[in-house]
């Protein structure tokens, strides 16, 4: 038999002699099990989120271990799961009964039963994830590990402790899990494992949007996205995810004129701009940001294959994408579908960098044109490295114009130098479309640069504008 390994280090924390002290008065096994004990062992850093399977109930342990604790927390039960929770200022802990489970085919909802600490490891996800560490007193700190999960951290395997097609037919979200832990920890899955999430892929479709959408963004979050989206493009769970997505893919030559293949150069846009930015929504934008170009793609015997329009329906895209996905449909989606309207504005503009040109780019990007300055340089995917440094220096021109017309002009929270109210007032007019024409008449004379976007200038020329109207100053 082999000699047991301790782990103590994982279990200085002072709860888990209190949860070993409980359990022996009452008489149960308690482990700490998954994704801490996983963590601890690679040093990813203590995790806040602690997972205890007991052999007995877990909502009794969690109630008698509440009542040991200062200011005695709450413990929120959930009844259907039999588990258990205690939240602080620094810890979550779940509890929950060691479990026998087996999914039914057509639904998530498992058929229950107690069983023993074993039973509880053989159905969970992956074998790094079913290492456990006993908190009873005669072998406090034991690594219990009976599928070599060891060994598969060591080795950087993402393996199931069962026969994988049935550990992901049982829940087919760890197809998303096994990719996300895969690209957040630089794992390999196993190719069994591999080829069972490619038989299985179509299950995905009972998993609710909500949960694949979380499996996204932590794929979007780690350091190269396009390890998890190549894998989910090769098992085929992205074309029933992001479909849009898919689609581009390919490349079609007609008359000896090809176009780049906008699936791979998206992934290569999203690794780009995962080295300079961690905000999740710009990762989103930049996964996101030629979704147009399937739905437009042309050829035109003159112009090559063309994309005309492609920013503006990618725009409209996100929005059914992100209904979909069920993810917000607020600020955060706004803020995608900007990024993916303006994402050629910048490049057209650099190679001819005209004061009116950036003031209009910074009228329509807002606050957010840093932002999208960064997605331009991350859309740079030429090989071509002379091509590459001119693209780079034209942005840096870009960008300086940007902060050179900024100090000038004051653009980026344009505010109206003549409002509403002052025009009514001087040609004595009730709310009437005219109003409108001469506001913006105004705008557009400033982003121009016929008039300085000040009061002054923008009065006069206010009056002028309802000359031509026939309008008559009070
Ligand atoms: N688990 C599982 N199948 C799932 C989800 C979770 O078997 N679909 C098990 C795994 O043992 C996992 C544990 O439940 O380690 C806790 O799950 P969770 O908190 O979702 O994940 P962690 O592994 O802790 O990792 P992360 O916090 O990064 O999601």
């Amino acid at each position: 038999m082999q000699e047991a390994q301790f782990c103590t280090k994982a279990l200085e924390h002072p709860i888990f002699k209190t949860i070993s002290e409980v359990s022996n008065n009452l008489g149960m096994d308690s482990y700490v099990i998954g994704g801490y004990v996983r963590d601890h062992l690679l040093n990813r850093g203590e995790s806040k989120d602690i997972d205890i399977v007991t052999v007995g109930s877990g909502i009794q342990l969690a109630k008698e271990v509440a009542n040991r604790l200062p200011g005695q927390p709450k413990v929120s039960i959930f009844k259907n799961y039999g588990t258990a929770m205690i939240s602080t200022d620094s810890i979550e802990l779940e509890f929950v009964g060691a479990r026998k489970e087996s999914y039914r085919m057509e639904s998530r909802n498992p058929a229950v039963e107690n069983g023993t600490l074993e039973d509880d490891q053989n159905r969970r996800d992956f074998t790094i994830n079913a290492l456990a560490l006993s908190l009873q007193k005669e072998s406090y700190g034991a690594l219990l590990d009976p599928f070599k999960g060891l060994d598969d951290l060591k080795n950087k395997i993402i393996r199931t402790p069962m026969e994988p097609d049935l550990t992901y037919s049982d829940d087919p979200l760890r197809m998303l899990r096994a990719i996300r832990f895969s690209t957040q920890l630089n794992f390999k899955i196993e190719s069994d494992s591999l080829d069972a999430i490619t038989r299985n892929a179509d299950r995905i479709k009972i998993i609710s949007k909500e949960r694949i959408s979380d499996e996204l963004h932590k794929i979007l979050a780690a350091n190269k996205p396009s390890s998890g989206l190549t894998l989910l493009e090769k098992t085929n769970l992205l074309e029933i995810i992001l479909p849009e997505l898919t689609s581009l893919k390919g490349v079609e030559d007609i008359e000896g004129q090809r176009h780049k293949d906008n699936f791979w150069h998206t992934l290569e846009v999203v690794d780009n701009i995962s080295k300079t930015t961690d905000d999740l929504w710009l990762r989103w934008a930049a996964l996101l940001h030629d979704i147009g170009k399937a739905p437009t793609k042309k050829f035109d015997t003159n112009q090559g294959w063309t994309f005309h329009g492609h920013e503006f329906l990618g725009s409209k895209m996100v929005y059914r994408l992100f209904k979909r996905l069920k993810l917000p449909l607020n600020d955060r989606m706004k803020f995608v579908q900007k990024m993916v309207l303006l994402s050629s504005r910048p490049i057209v503009i650099a190679t001819e960098v005209t004061d009116s040109a950036v003031r209009r780019l910074i009228f329509d990007a807002g606050d957010h044109i840093d932002e999208l300055m960064t997605l331009c340089e991350a859309d740079i995917t030429t090989k071509n490295p002379n091509k590459q440094k001119k693209y780079l220096e034209n942005f840096k021109i870009v960008r300086e114009k940007i902060i050179e017309v900024e100090e000038r002009d004051h653009i980026r929270n344009f505010q109206p130098p003549v409002t509403g109210e002052m025009i009514m007032e001087t040609f004595g007019l009730k709310p009437s479309r005219e109003i409108g024409v001469i506001k913006d008449a105004i705008k557009e004379a400033i982003l121009e640069g016929t008039i300085k976007n000040d009061f002054k200038e923008a009065y006069q020329f206010m009056l002028q504008q309802g000359e031509q109207l026939g309008l008559k100053k009070k």
